[in-house]
């Protein structure tokens, strides 16, 4: 469904894709994981058209998105829903504006229809009640679930998820986890989901992607991952402050050093 081939991305002297090349299945959860900066949110960024990579090409529905003009892009964007790291909600629009805004944007549906469509898909995500709501009156796993309802409000055929579980309680998170695959089971859509919660990422994927400032370190489904031998991916899922992986890193001589190891 979705291919990434050779993709190289550098912001100044920050390498963010390196030679990566992944892809993504149909109708499966794929996770991308990796350390704070190594590149997840540019990757889900370019694979949606926004901001382009150096080189390289992302494959959708037999389209480079890498090439497409503004017009091709946009009517592509209708498959595509995107629930933004930290949701990106309109702070001047309350909820039900911010969920119709796909909607006015790409079709030419009456009110009572839009209307009608939000609250199915506020239900979807588990809210109630809260079209009259501005953003900053919501909690952060309110404000997620919206942004969640805005991503599914055009019913897409891919979803991308930039940590949708990243500061919600245990129980929230687990909502959202259930959500995910619920969308993905239910209406077959192809779910890739960013992620540095490791326990939601194997709860959920069907495949795992690990990236490490900018490169591919492993690609598998979690029982591959889960037995992989390399110390980088082993100290990633556990978690664990001793291994090849610093706490920081900058130096780029050094993450070669550590990706030759
Ligand atoms: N538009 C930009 N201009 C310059 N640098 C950028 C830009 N976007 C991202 N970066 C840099 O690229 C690197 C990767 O950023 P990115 O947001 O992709 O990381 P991430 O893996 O999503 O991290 P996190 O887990 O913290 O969200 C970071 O060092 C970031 O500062
Ligand atoms: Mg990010």
């Amino acid at each position: 469904m979705i291919r990434v081939e050779s993709l190289n991305n550098k912001f100044g002297h920050i390498t963010t894709a390196n030679d990566v090349s992944c892809h993504f299945e149909e109708k499966k959860v794929t996770v991308l994981l990796g350390g704070s900066g190594s590149g997840k949110s540019t990757l889900l960024k370019q694979m949606v058209g926004l901001g382009r990579p150096d080189s390289g090409s992302i494959m959708f529905d037999g389209r480079d998105i890498t090439k497409l003009a503004r017009k091709e892009l946009y009517e592509l964007r209708k498959k595509m829903g995107m629930l933004f790291q930290g949701s990106a909600l309109f702070n001047s629009l309350n909820i039900y504006e911010n969920i119709a805004f796909p909607l006015r944007e790409h079709t030419n549906l009456s009110d009572s229809v839009i209307k009608t469509i939000i609250k199915i898909k506020l239900e979807m995500v588990g809210l109630r009640g809260v079209e009259n709501m501005m953003p900053s009156q919501l909690s952060g796993g309110m404000t997620k679930r919206v942004g969640l309802a805005r991503a599914i409000v055009l019913d897409p055929k891919v979803v991308f998820y930039d940590e949708p579980t990243s500061g919600l309680d245990p129980i929230a998170s687990g909502v959202i986890d259930k959500l995910i695959v619920d969308l993905n089971k239910k209406l077959g859509v192809t779910s890739i989901v960013v992620s540095h919660d490791i326990d939601s990422a194997f709860r959920i994927a069907d495949k795992l992607i690990i990236l490490f400032y900018g490169n591919l370190i492993a690609e598998g489904t979690p029982e591959e991952i889960k037995n992989s031998p390399d110390p980088k991916v082993r100290q990633f899922i556990t978690g664990s402050p001793d291994g090849p992986i610093p706490f920081t890193l900058t130096d780029k001589d050094f993450i070669e050093d550590i990706l030759i190891d």
